[in-house]
């Protein structure tokens, strides 16, 4: 078994089956149209979109073709090898996702040239869009033609969110407009603001921001977009001791409806629309144009990164100085600071530590000074460096290089869990014991360690639970681009969700995840991404969205849609 089967794919199925038991239970428009079927769009109605988009619309060719015949061509076909689990050449593209699970072999850089390259689950069609009108067009289209719908905007999706089989995309790349409020004015907030077309990314977003004497909230990762799936998932980042979560900057959006109607979402205008899109998960309530945030003064960032290495300790020590960081990490969070780190059997690296409107002395000082001290008294060795920045340059040097980043992460296969501080204070040595009882198995946590909460009043639908956590800890397994590795890399996702993440759990019962960086078979999805936000959400979304045009993996109300293994989407 390949993609992931969510439910048994033997709905009720009139188009792939032709049953009419099935038929009559189903109904019309039961099941998707995948481009075996019949009541796939002809060539001549794909050309009336494409006129309606300008030209603008794209048939997949999955970026794998020049590694298989008949497109073979071994010099490019090496290009790509070289660089398959690199995002940045995954993101330029039409139709490919990071996550090579959900591209499902189908046109692998890796297997053999024999095999033929196919569509599978890579999206059919995409509508490169440049204003609000392609998208009305795109979405019309889907509806009418009962065609499976999806938004793509950097590819960076953990649970393939941004692809489908058959589907057409709405492909928000090239929406790259900055725009510098000066003084934003609404009942909630005056002040500067940023508005960001939706294809603009983290480093795009800084670099705006830095030419006006502004900073604004961006994801750790420089090549993640600003208003897709990063603020309407929640959306943590290196600023968000000071600032909040990315969801808490949204000031309002510009966004086309399932219906076809384009229209602002703002605490004002269309409030529960904004509430949701607001962290309540991407790609499910409305296509997003573009998106005002806040934006704050400029000021100085404290930074620094330090490493750690295991062999340089003996494990117990390698065990204390983990124990120890925990232990520390409240009152981290308290001095100011949001720590970035990953942590695995090998090294311990802070990458970095960021204080807004601070410096490398405090950063030292204040906010390490404890640890180093424990560090020398134990005389173990590690590298630090220590900075005072403007922020472009703090996220360059730390996450860059700009624009892409230092973060690979096509190689990866994800858990998470939100730590809540209360566990973090309470009970720090289990926490750390489960974390240190990871090791052995290869797995590498990453954590965000800092408060979540804006320091303004919000009303959104960011799983609640982030207000009280202290450490979004994601655990990560290798994986491998050898074809014949594919069920060993099945075997270690199945142990993310029965062995790896249980650990973690154990010692957060009742906790939550955040739904951007965890596991995509997570079993208690509802409650863990959602929490108690989930029943407006799932009002919200049949208010805006009836027909359920709009999907996606483990989204609000997703459940009354079934995607069986060969990609046939149908009602449940
Ligand atoms: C290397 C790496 C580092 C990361 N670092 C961070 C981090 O520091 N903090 C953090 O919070 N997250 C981080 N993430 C997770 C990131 O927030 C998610 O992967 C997010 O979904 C990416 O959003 P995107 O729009 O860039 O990507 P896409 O994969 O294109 O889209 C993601 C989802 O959003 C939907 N979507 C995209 N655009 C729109 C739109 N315009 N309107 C409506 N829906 C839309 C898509 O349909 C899809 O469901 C990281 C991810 C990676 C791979
Ligand atoms: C859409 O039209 C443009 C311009 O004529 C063309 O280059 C492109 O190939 C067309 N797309 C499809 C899918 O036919
Ligand atoms: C994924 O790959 C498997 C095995 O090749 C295939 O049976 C399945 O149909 C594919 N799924 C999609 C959505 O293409
Ligand atoms: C911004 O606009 C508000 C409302 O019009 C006004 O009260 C405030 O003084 C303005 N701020 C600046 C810095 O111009």
């Amino acid at each position: 078994m390949k993609i992931h089967t969510i439910l048994s794919g033997l709905m009720g199925c009139a188009f792939a089956t032709g049953s009419t038991i099935q038929a009559r239970q189903g109904g019309p428009n039961a099941c998707r149209c995948l481009p075996s079927d019949d009541c796939w769009p002809s060539d001549n109605t794909w050309d009336g979109l494409n006129n309606t988009v300008n030209g603008q619309l794209v048939k997949t060719v999955p970026i794998g073709s020049p590694c298989h015949d008949p497109t073979y061509d071994a010099e490019a076909c090496n290009a790509l090898q070289q660089r398959w689990t690199q995002g940045s050449l995954h993101l330029p593209t039409d139709s490919s996702p990071m996550q090579m699970y959900f591209a499902n072999q189908s046109c692998d850089a890796f297997t053999p040239r024999g095999q033929p390259c196919v569509l599978g689950n890579y999206v059919a069609y995409s509508v490169k869009v440049s204003q609000p009108d392609d998208v009305v067009a795109a979405v019309k289209f889907a509806d009418k033609n009962n065609l499976r719908l999806v938004i793509r905007n950097t590819g960076h999706d953990f649970f393939g969110r941004s692809t489908g089989a058959g589907a057409l995309s709405v492909w928000t790349h090239h929406l790259k407009s900055t725009e510098v409020i000066p003084n934003y004015t609404s009942k909630s907030y005056s002040g500067p603001a940023m508005r960001f077309g939706a294809g603009v990314t983290g480093a795009e977003a800084a670099e705006a921001a830095h030419k006006a004497g502004l900073t604004v909230v961006v994801g750790g990762c420089p090549s993640v977009g600003v208003a897709g799936g990063f603020i309407q998932g929640g959306g943590h980042s290196t600023l968000s001791t000071t600032y909040g979560l990315a969801a808490d900057q949204a000031l309002e959006y510009e966004v086309v409806t399932a219906t076809g109607a384009i229209l602002t979402a703002s605490p004002k205008k269309n409030p529960d629309l904004f509430w949701a899109l607001s962290g309540g998960g991407g790609g499910n309530y409305a296509v997003v144009t573009s998106v005002i945030v806040r934006a704050h003064e400029a000021s100085n960032i404290g930074g620094a990164s330090m490493q750690i290495l295991a062999g340089d300790v003996t494990p117990a020590t390698y065990a204390a100085i983990i124990a120890k960081f925990h232990e520390l990490a409240p009152q981290m969070a308290d001095s100011g600071a949001t720590i970035m780190y990953i942590l695995n059997g090998l090294y311990f690296n802070l990458a970095p530590v960021t204080v807004v409107d601070s410096t490398g002395d405090y950063v030292r000082n204040e906010v390490l000074g404890e640890f180093i001290d424990f560090l020398d008294e134990n005389n173990v060795k590690y590298a630090a460096g220590f900075s005072t920045l403007a922020f472009r340059d703090h996220y360059d040097r730390y996450l860059g290089p700009l624009p892409w980043g230092s973060l690979s992460s096509s190689d990866y296969q994800y858990g998470g869990r939100l730590i809540p501080r209360s566990v973090v204070e309470n009970e720090p040595a289990k926490l750390s014991a489960a974390i240190t009882s990871l090791l052995p198995d290869r797995v590498i946590a990453v954590g965000t360690l800092g408060n979540f909460n804006p320091p303004h009043a919000v009303s959104n639908a960011v799983q609640p639970k982030w207000r009280s956590t202290l450490i979004q800890l994601q655990l990560l397994t290798q994986w491998s681009t050898k074809p014949e590795d594919w069920d060993a890399m099945l075997a270690n996702q199945a142990r993310m969700t029965d062995d790896f993440v249980p650990r973690i759990k154990a010692v957060t019962p009742d906790g939550a995840a955040y739904m951007n960086e965890a596991d995509f078979n997570e079993p208690d999805w509802k409650h863990a991404f959602y929490g108690e936000s989930y029943e407006q959400l799932a009002k919200t979304k049949k208010e805006w969205d009836p027909k359920g045009l709009f999907w996606t993996l483990k989204g609000v109300a997703s459940d009354q849609w079934t995607v069986a293994e060969d990609g046939k989407m149908c009602r449940a």
